[in-house]
């Protein structure tokens, strides 16, 4: 399907469970999936993913992280700032390119994480990091690969640059008020940015009730509903022991979010 699709939200609304569960139903569809972790406080994504050992940054593999606070230093003194700043010789990084001690995982379902940089310049360096903007830009996709890149909560990283690199942006909202007001922003920074908002993807719902409520707030936001996950005790579960999320109880799910996210695509690529 040759997409790169991000996944935002709020600090633990379900951002890197909804990750997984697309993750899992991407590859029942036959895709080779790369998941971007762009979060180093996300510590549990390789065994949500099932993969056994995280793979070591790849902010490691361009320098470390004070290589590349001098070339930011030294770009923001000559006044280009970091937008200029490359870090990857080649133009173009394909999944077999990424040093094998920098990726893990099978063929089916592997897993990079960038490293993000604090913020070292108040104001101006980046929340999400130059690496992961470089990354995702030159990231090539080949025919039925999919990269999905698990966003840091909340919304500083919007206006950098890498949205335009992705084909969708997707938020993830529980039932909350605060979370719907990250969704309506994201959308806006996303769109405002020229890049593809997809729509909402509602998670931990409890009763028919909040489902319709929520529903109906993203309505009146103009935010496309993708689907919804149930609160799922299993989910709940293998967050406590550390296991895989679990793809059975969620696939019908799932199945439904996929295929409103590649309709909504669909129309979105037209639309441009
Ligand atoms: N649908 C669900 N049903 C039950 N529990 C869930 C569901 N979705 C997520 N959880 C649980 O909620 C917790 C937070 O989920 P997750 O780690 O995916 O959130 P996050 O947005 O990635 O958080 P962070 O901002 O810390 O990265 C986890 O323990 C997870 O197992
Ligand atoms: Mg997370």
């Amino acid at each position: 399907m040759e997409m790169k699709i991000a996944v935002c939200g709020k600090g633990g609304c379900g951002k890197s469970t909804v990750v997984a569960v697309l993750a899992y139903e991407f590859q029942r569809r036959d895709q080779q999936v790369l998941v971007v972790d762009s979060d180093e406080s996300n510590s549990g994504l390789h065994w949500m993913l099932g993969i056994e050992n995280p793979p070591k940054p790849l902010i490691d593999f361009v320098g470390g992280k004070q290589e590349i606070q001098n070339k930011m230093f030294t770009g923001f003194t000559a006044g280009s700032g970091d937008a200029s700043l490359s870090l990857w010789r080649q133009n173009e990084i394909a999944m077999d390119d990424i040093p094998e001690a920098h990726i893990e995982g099978t063929n089916r379902s592997r897993l990079v994480v960038t490293g993000k940089i604090g913020r070292i310049f108040e104001g101006c360096a980046c929340p999400m990091g130059v690496v992961t903007r470089e990354f995702l830009k030159k990231l090539r996709i080949d025919d039925n690969e999919m990269a999905i890149v698990d966003m840091e909560a909340g919304i500083e990283h919007f206006g950098r640059g890498i949205e335009s690199s992705l084909d969708a942006v997707i938020v993830v909202v529980e039932p909350s008020l605060e979370s719907l007001s990250i969704a309506e922003k994201t959308k806006k920074l996303t769109e405002s940015g020229g890049a593809r908002f997809a729509g909402a993807v509602i998670n931990k719902i409890r009763s028919e009730a909040n489902r319709k409520r929520l529903i109906q707030e993203l309505t009146r936001r103009n935010i496309i509903e993708l689907g919804c996950l149930q609160y799922h005790e299993a989910l709940v579960a293998d967050g406590l022991y550390g296991s895989p999320v679990n793809s059975e109880v969620t696939k019908i799910e799932a199945g439904t979010i996929v295929d409103r996210l590649l309709d909504v695509i669909r129309i979105n690529a037209r639309s441009v």
